[in-house]
């Protein structure tokens, strides 16, 4: 009998760890009897039926490597006509008995969508925002806090010799876990994120504060998503939507660069802002992101041997767990506010 051939593909934002369950997938389902196959880009490579063949030489120490070898998209296959059609029968061409799709909530919205229309489909959660329900952590997020951490201890060197306010834009546009966890293990005198509203005054008089007090210098760590009523207008982001709907932040003058011109102005105190963007994402994945990604690999190979299709593999508790679709999607997991209060007890 023919091997059965298993498809994989990574979407969205890419997050490290993403090679990890690549390797874990392709090591895992050849060891089952499985073919693997890497389809390029996310969805939009599954709908120019752009794969190949991994093998295990593809894949060997890949889990040490960020990124994604399959490179990734934001496409989103309900928004390209007869997308679902085209994909399915790519599927069926290509010899596919079931895929892996390992993405945020909207590359996991598709493939809900997939399932629905009667294929094959296991979810892997992937992204550094760690905003995705029914799982404990996402890979890709403990790489990313670690990094804003680092980059907060840089920047504290700085903005103590000069007595300066630092606002630091930290990725987040609806959940602010990494601002959270960043901004806490980084020593920020405030954090901002899209889940708690704070007034300007209030910003402003943390600083005073802490310069009142001798402590003449202050990080305030803010995601791009936070809402500070009295300055929203002023924040521009691209006019331009992706195909899941979202506004890109980070573009033109975000949050930080116009906190930090009202914060002078208010205050009296020289600030400075900073970006951190992409580099939040960039590099090698941490330990545990590499161990978190191989876990998921795994698990979603040996749930395809089981058929437990429809669903996505999970960590609950330590454990490997496999949850609904249904479950992971159409909302983000949020920060509770009783975790930004503990945040909040070391704020000044
Ligand atoms: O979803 C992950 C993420 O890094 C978000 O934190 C960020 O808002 C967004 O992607 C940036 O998207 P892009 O890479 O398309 O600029």
């Amino acid at each position: 009998m023919d091997r059965k051939r298993i498809g994989i593909l990574t979407g969205g934002g890419d997050a490290p760890g993403l090679n990890a369950v690549i390797r874990a997938v392709t090591v895992k389902g050849i060891s089952l009897g499985y073919e693997v196959v890497g389809f390029k880009d996310g969805w939009r490579g599954l709908l120019k039926q752009q794969h190949r063949p991994l093998t295990l030489a593809d894949v060997e120490d890949i889990h040490m490597l960020g990124g994604t070898i399959l490179g990734s998209s934001r496409t989103n296959i309900a928004k390209v006509e007869n997308g679902f059609e085209i994909a399915k029968k790519n599927l069926a061409d290509a010899g596919i008995y079931a895929l892996i799709a390992a993405g945020g909530d909207d590359t996991l919205g598709v493939a809900l969508k997939l399932y629905r229309e009667n294929f094959n489909v296991i979810g892997v959660p992937k992204t550094i925002d760690n905003d995705v329900n029914a799982t404990d952590y996402t890979f890709g997020f403990d790489t990313a806090i670690n990094r804003v951490c680092e980059f907060m201890e840089m920047l504290r060197t700085t903005t103590k010799s000069h007595s300066r306010v630092m606002v630091v834009e930290i990725m987040g546009r609806h959940a602010g876990w990494i601002g959270l966890h960043g901004g806490m293990a980084g020593g920020a005198h405030m954090i901002l994120i899209p889940e708690v509203e704070v007034k300007l005054s209030d910003i402003c008089q943390m600083v005073k504060r802490r310069y009142e007090s001798g402590n003449t210098w202050a990080i305030i760590a803010v995601s791009e998503g936070a809402i500070i009523p009295e300055i929203m207008e002023e924040v521009s982001h691209s006019s331009q939507l992706d195909s899941f709907g979202h506004v890109q932040l980070g573009t033109g003058k975000g949050i930080a660069e116009n906190l930090a011109h009202v914060i002078e102005r208010e205050t009296g105190y020289e600030t400075r802002s900073i970006v951190l963007g992409h580099l939040q994402r960039g590099g090698n994945p941490s330990a545990f992101d590499r161990v978190l990604g191989t876990r998921l690999g795994i698990h979603a190979v040996e749930m395809i041997d089981k058929g437990q299709f429809g669903m996505m593999a999970s960590l609950k508790g330590g454990e490997m767990k496999e949850v609904h679709l249904e479950e992971a999607v159409g909302s983000l997991r949020t920060v509770e506010p009783y975790k930004y209060d503990d945040a909040k007890l070391f704020f000044s």
